[in-house]
C-alpha cells in the first residue's frame, strides 16, 4: 500500500478517529482544528473525548500524526484532506454549514492537486454547491468526493477498520479512486456513487436505523397493552433474514450527536424541496414521546411524584461514551422537575459533561449514593456496570424498591426475586410483579 500523506480538518470525534485510524494503517496525517486548547492536548498525548481505544491508537501512531491550527500546513503537506467539521441544525432544522464554508474560504494557494474528501454529514446538494464555490474560487482544480462516515460512538475504532461498506461520490472518477485506495486493506465492498447519492446513503441510513428504532418502541407500547414481550418479539421479528437482528431494542428512545440533527435534516431538506417526509416526522414524534413514558410509569407506582425522588442512572446517551448530545436523560429530568421530583442522577462517566445540562439535578459519584432513600431507581442509559444494580444493598438503601429499566437491561424475573418492583419497556409488568397497590393510583391505572 502506497503511503498517503493525508489532512484531516476538525479535530472533533469523527476528525480525531479518522486521523487515528489512518494512521494506524501506515500514513502520516496532519490534524488541524481552529481551538488551541483541543490541538494543544492532542499535541500533548491529551485525548479531549472518551472513544474506546482510541487514546492507544493515538499514542501508538505518534509519529505519523501533527496537531496544528495552521490550514497551510495541512494543504501543503497532503493530497486528500478530509473534511470533519461540525454540522449542527441550526433553529430551521437545516443543517449549519458553515464550517463548510469557512474551510473552503480558507484553502491556500497550492501547486499539487488536492482533494477535499467530505466526511461531515451534509445535506444532499452539498457537494455539487461546493463544486460550484470551488469553480467561482478559481480552484477547478482541488477535486470534491463525498465519504461519508458510519461510525458509531463508543466503538469507533472497530467500526472504521471493520466497514461494512465504504462509499464513494467522485465527479472525477481518478479522485474516488484515490480515496477507494486508501480503505483497501479493509477489504470492506466499496459503493461508487455519484455525489448526491453518496450524500443520500448516510441520511438514508441514519433515517433507516431511526425508523427501526421508533418502529420497535412503538411495537413495544403496542406489548405494553396487550400483554406481549418486546424483547421475545424482537427477537422474532429479528431471525427474519429479510429484517435482521439490530436496531430493534425498544428503549426510551434514541438521542445522541447524528440522529436527532440528522432526522431534522433530512426531513428539512425535503421540506425545502417541497416534500413532505409523513414516515420521518412520525419517526421523530414518536422518538419525543418514548422520552416521557417513563413519567407515566413512575407515577404509576408511586401516585404524584412531586417530592419523590428519583435516581436517573446512566445519562449519556448510549453505553461507553461521554457524550451528552440529546440524551433522553436531559429531558425526562427535565420532566420529572416539572412534576415537583427530586432528581439525583449519575453516571460511570458523563458526570462532568452532564453538570451544565441537568440543572436542579444532584450528580452523585456512586450509584449508592444515587439511589439511597430513592422512590424509584430509572435505568436511562444501559451501562454494563447497571447489570449489577439489583443488589440486597441498593434494595436495602432504597426508600421504595422500584426500578424502572428504560433499556430493557436487567432479567425481569431475577429482579423482582430480589425483592424489587420492576417495570421496563414493552415487556408484562404491573400484571406479572405483584405490584403492591400504590394510595395514590394515577390516571393511568384509574382509566
Ligand atoms: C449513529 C449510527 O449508528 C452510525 O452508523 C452513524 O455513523 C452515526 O450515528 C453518525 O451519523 O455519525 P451513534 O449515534 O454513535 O451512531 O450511536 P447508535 O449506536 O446508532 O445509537 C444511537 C441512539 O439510538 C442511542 O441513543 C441508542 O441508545 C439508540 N438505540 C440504538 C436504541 O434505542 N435502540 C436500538 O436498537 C439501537
Amino acid at each position: 500500500m502506497e503511503r498517503e500523506a493525508i489532512g484531516i480538518l476538525g479535530a472533533g470525534w469523527v476528525g480525531t478517529v479518522t486521523a487515528a485510524c489512518f494512521a494506524e494503517l501506515g500514513h502520516d496525517v496532519v490534524v488541524r482544528d481552529v481551538d488551541s486548547a483541543r490541538i494543544e492536548a492532542l499535541a500533548t498525548g491529551h485525548v479531549p473525548i472518551y472513544e474506546p481505544g482510541l487514546e492507544e491508537l493515538l499514542e501508538r501512531n505518534r509519529e505519523r500524526l501533527t496537531f496544528t491550527l495552521e490550514i497551510g500546513d495541512v494543504f501543503r503537506a497532503a493530497r486528500l484532506v478530509f473534511v470533519c467539521v461540525g454540522t449542527p441544525s441550526t433553529h430551521s432544522g437545516d443543517a449549519d454549514l458553515s464550517a463548510v464554508y469557512t474551510v473552503l474560504d480558507e484553502i491556500p494557494e497550492v501547486d499539487h492537486r488536492v482533494v477535499l474528501v467530505m466526511k461531515s454529514t451534509v445535506p444532499v446538494g452539498t457537494g455539487e454547491k461546493v463544486r460550484g464555490a470551488l469553480d467561482a474560487r478559481g480552484l477547478a482544480h482541488v477535486g470534491y468526493v463525498s465519504n461519508p462516515e458510519f461510525l458509531a460512538e463508543g466503538t469507533a475504532v472497530h467500526d472504521f477498520s471493520h466497514p461494512d461498506r465504504v462509499v464513494v461520490g467522485a465527479f472525477a472518477t481518478d479522485d474516488g479512486e484515490s480515496v477507494a485506495a486508501l480503505y483497501r486493506p479493509l477489504e470492506a465492498p466499496v459503493v461508487h456513487a455519484d455525489v448526491a447519492s453518496a450524500e443520500m446513503i448516510k441520511l438514508a441510513s441514519n433515517a433507516f436505523l431511526m425508523t427501526r428504532i421508533s418502529f420497535i418502541n412503538e411495537i413495544a407500547n403496542v406489548c405494553e397493552a396487550t400483554g406481549a414481550d418486546v424483547v421475545k418479539v424482537a427477537e422474532g421479528i429479528g431471525l427474519d433474514h429479510r429484517l435482521g437482528p439490530h436496531f430493534l431494542r425498544a428503549g426510551i428512545g434514541y438521542g445522541g450527536s447524528c440522529f436527532p440533527k440528522d432526522s431534522l435534516a433530512l426531513k428539512q431538506l425535503a421540506a425545502n424541496s417541497g416534500y413532505h417526509f409523513q414516515l420521518l416526522a412520525a419517526v421523530i414524534e414518536v422518538n419525543e414521546l418514548q422520552k416521557r413514558r417513563v413519567v407515566h410509569k413512575l407515577e404509576k407506582h408511586l401516585g404524584t411524584l412531586r417530592g419523590k425522588t428519583v435516581a436517573l442512572l446512566g445519562l449519556a446517551f448510549k453505553p461507553h461514551t461521554n457524550d451528552m448530545r440529546e440524551a433522553p436523560s436531559i429531558v425526562l429530568a427535565s420532566r420529572l422537575l416539572a412534576e415537583g421530583a427530586k432528581v439525583r442522577a449519575w453516571d460511570p462517566v458523563a458526570v462532568d459533561e452532564a453538570r451544565s445540562l441537568l440543572t436542579g439535578v444532584e450528580l452523585t459519584d456512586s450509584l449508592l449514593d444515587a439511589v439511597r432513600d430513592a422512590d424509584a431507581a430509572v435505568i436511562v442509559t444501559e451501562w454494563p456496570e447497571l447489570q449489577e444494580l439489583p443488589t440486597e444493598a441498593v434494595r436495602d438503601s432504597m426508600r421504595t424498591p422500584l426500578i424502572v429499566d428504560g433499556r430493557n437491561l436487567l432479567d425481569p424475573a431475577s429482579v423482582r426475586e430480589a425483592g424489587f418492583t420492576y417495570e421496563a419497556i414493552g415487556r408484562a409488568s404491573s400484571l406479572l410483579s405483584g405490584l403492591p397497590e400504590t394510595e395514590e393510583p394515577s390516571r393511568e391505572l384509574k382509566a
